[in-house]
């Protein structure tokens, strides 16, 4: 089972790329084949509908997605929604996520935001008919230690949302 796990926050003291470590840690000890993919190493063009589709980064990209069976999105709160380093990843990589299985993992400041994830998921259902696990991880602030290591509570979270990605990504892979 290929995942690739997706972390998507452009700040170097992350949270949510916390959240996306411990799914891959997860996801590797269950047999999974994880792949980690950070954005914040990526320079990525915005999207414009056009010429950034053939920056060599975006096509790696896609590349990535396509080769994937199920991802994993761990990204940042952002104005109630994801961070727009996902939308734009998204919007570069297109239809390489068609079919796929997908999880999902945020990190907010606070627990008004928590519908955030729900755009996310209603443009991969409708747009690329992916299958998106029926639970999301939304840690705030004090879900996670002084290190930044995500809580002992949603660490456990985060491993059953990485256990049902690949339960589901696995009987859907055929
Ligand atoms: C531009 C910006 C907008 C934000 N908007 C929200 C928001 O609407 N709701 C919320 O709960 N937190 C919001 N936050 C707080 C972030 O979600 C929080 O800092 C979170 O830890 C970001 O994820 P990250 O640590 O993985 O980058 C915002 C932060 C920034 C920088």
């Amino acid at each position: 089972m290929n995942i690739a796990v997706f972390s998507c926050s452009l700040n170097p003291k992350s949270k949510s790329r916390r959240l996306a470590e411990r799914a891959l840690a997860r996801l590797g000890g269950s047999g999974a084949d994880a792949l980690f993919i950070d954005l914040a190493k990526y320079s990525l063009p915005p999207c414009d509908g056009g010429s950034a589709y053939g920056d060599p980064a975006a096509i790696e990209l896609k590349e990535t997605v396509k080769n994937a069976s199920a991802a994993l999105l761990a990204f940042p709160v952002y104005n109630y929604a994801a961070g727009s380093a996902l939308k734009n990843m998204m919007e570069l990589t297109g239809d390489a996520w068609t079919g796929k299985t997908v999880g999902m993992v945020c990190a907010a400041g606070g627990k008004g935001s928590y519908m955030a994830p729900m755009t996310v998921a209603n443009s991969l259902m409708l747009d690329f008919r992916c299958v998106i696990v029926p639970r999301f991880v939304y840690a705030i602030g004090e879900d996670f230690e002084g290190d930044g290591a995500p809580s002992e509570e949603i660490g456990q979270r985060v491993d059953e949302l990485a256990d049902e990605l690949l339960r589901i990504g696995t009987a859907l892979s055929g």
